[in-house]
C-alpha cells in the first residue's frame, strides 16, 4: 500500500523568507519551471527579495544572450512568470509538494512557523529546512510529519554555488530523501547527504575556520585584510575569511555561532564555537555586512 503523499512527486514549491537564501532557492526553481510562490511577512520583504531576483538573473542573462537585449528581458520575464508572492503563509501552501524555509536562524521562530504550517498544509507536502546550524530533528519535532522532515541546506549565492546538502534525520523517510535529491538534481545542484550532526558537511569545517580568523584578529596577531589575502593568496580561497562573513550576514553568522553553541552541549567550552565579541559589537550597531552596506569593510 502506498498512500497518495507517498507517490506525489515534486512540482509545486513554496519557499518561505525572501532573504538573500528565500530569494536564491526561489530563483533556481523557477529557473527550472517549477511553479514557486516565495512568502514573507512584509510587502517590503517580498520587494526586496524580489529586487535580488532581477539583479541576479540580469547578470546571468547578460551572460547568456550577449548579444540581444530583447533576448535578455525574454529570458528574465520567463522566469519570473514561474514565480508569485505572498504574505500568507497558510494560504499559499494549497497543492504544495515542497516546502523550504529560509527565515531568520532561530530555533523556537522556526518551531512555531512548522507547528503553524504543519496544521494547515497538505499531508503530501514535504517540509525542509535550509538552516545553517540548528539540529534539524529540534525543528522537525514541532510538526508531526517526521517522515516528511529533512534539511535542504543551499550555499550562498545559491545562484552560483552548486551544492546543496539533504540532511535526514533518523525518522526521513527514504522516499523523501530521493525526491529531495531528484529535486537537487533537476535545479543543477550538485546533492550530497548527511546525518542531522552539527554544522552538517561544509558548515562543520567553515564556521570554525572563520571564527578561527575572528580570534586571529581579535587578538591583534594580524590585520583583517592581511587575513583575507592570506587566504585567497596562500590557500586560493575566492573570498578571504573577513569578506565571506560579510556576504554571509554577521547576523546570520552571530546566530549561527549562539544557536549551534547553545543546542550541543557536548561543545560547550570547545574555543573553536565560542561567540565572537567583534561580531557581536558590529551588529548591535547595525552592520550586518554587505546586506546592510557595511560588516568589516565598507560596501557604501
Ligand atoms: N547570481 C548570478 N551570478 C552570480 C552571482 C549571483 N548572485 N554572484 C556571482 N555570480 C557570477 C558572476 O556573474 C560571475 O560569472 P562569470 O564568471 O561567468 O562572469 C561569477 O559568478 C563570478 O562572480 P564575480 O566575478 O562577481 O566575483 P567572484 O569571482 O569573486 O565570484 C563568488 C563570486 C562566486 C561569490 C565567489 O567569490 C565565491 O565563490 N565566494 C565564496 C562563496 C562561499 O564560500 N559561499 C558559501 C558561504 S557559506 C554558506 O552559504 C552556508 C551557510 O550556511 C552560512
Ligand atoms: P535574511 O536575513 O537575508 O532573510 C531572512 C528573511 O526571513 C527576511 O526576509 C525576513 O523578513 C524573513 N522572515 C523572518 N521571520 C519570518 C517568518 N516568521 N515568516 C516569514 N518570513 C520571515 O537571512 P538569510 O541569509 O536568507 O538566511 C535564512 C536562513 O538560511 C537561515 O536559517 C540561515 O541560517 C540559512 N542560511 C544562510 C546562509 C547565508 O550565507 N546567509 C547560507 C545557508 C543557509
Amino acid at each position: 500500500f502506498a498512500s497518495s503523499a507517498s507517490m506525489a512527486s515534486i512540482e509545486k514549491i513554496v519557499v518561505i523568507g525572501a532573504g538573500l537564501m528565500g530569494s536564491g532557492i526561489v530563483q533556481v526553481a523557477a529557473q527550472a519551471n517549477y511553479k514557486v510562490v516565495m512568502v514573507d511577512q512584509s510587502a517590503d520583504a517580498l520587494k526586496k527579495g524580489e529586487g535580488i531576483i532581477r539583479g541576479s538573473l540580469k547578470r546571468i542573462a547578460k551572460k547568456k544572450f550577449p548579444d540581444s537585449t530583447s533576448e535578455q528581458d525574454k529570458f528574465i520575464e520567463g522566469v519570473c512568470a514561474n514565480y508569485s508572492t505572498s504574505s500568507d503563509a497558510i494560504e499559499s501552501l494549497k497543492d504544495t509538494d515542497l516546502l523550504v524555509e529560509a527565515i531568520v536562524e532561530n530555533l523556537e521562530v522556526k518551531r512555531k512557523l512548522f507547528s503553524l504550517l504543519d496544521q494547515n498544509a497538505p499531508a503530501k507536502t514535504i517540509f525542509c529546512s535550509n538552516t545553517s546550524s540548528l539540529p534539524i530533528s529540534h525543528i522537525a519535532s514541532s510538526t508531526k510529519r517526521l517522515e516528511r522532515f529533512a534539511g535542504l541546506h543551499f550555499f550562498n549565492p545559491v545562484p552560483q554555488m552548486k551544492l546543496v546538502e539533504v540532511i535526514s534525520t533518523d525518522d526521513t523517510s527514504k522516499k523523501v530523501l530521493k525526491d529531495l535529491f531528484d529535486f537537487s538534481k533537476k535545479i543543477g545542484k550538485s546533492p550530497i547527504a548527511c546525518k542531522d550532526t552539527p554544522g552538517f558537511i561544509v558548515n562543520r569545517l567553515l564556521v570554525p575556520y572563520m571564527l578561527e580568523a575572528l580570534r586571529l584578529y581579535e587578538r591583534g596577531d594580524a590585520t583583517l585584510q592581511d587575513i583575507d589575502t592570506g587566504m585567497k593568496l596562500g590557500a586560493g580561497y575566492p573570498m578571504g575569511p573577513f569578506e565571506l562573513m560579510d556576504y554571509v550576514g554577521l547576523d546570520t553568522l552571530k546566530f549561527i555561532t549562539e544557536q549551534w553553541y547553545s543546542s550541543n552541549p557536548h561543545l560547550k567550552g570547545e574555543s573553536l564555537v565560542i561567540p565572537s565579541p567583534s561580531i557581536e559589537k558590529l551588529v548591535s550597531q547595525g552592520h550586518l555586512g554587505r546586506k546592510s552596506g557595511k560588516g568589516f569593510y565598507d560596501y557604501s
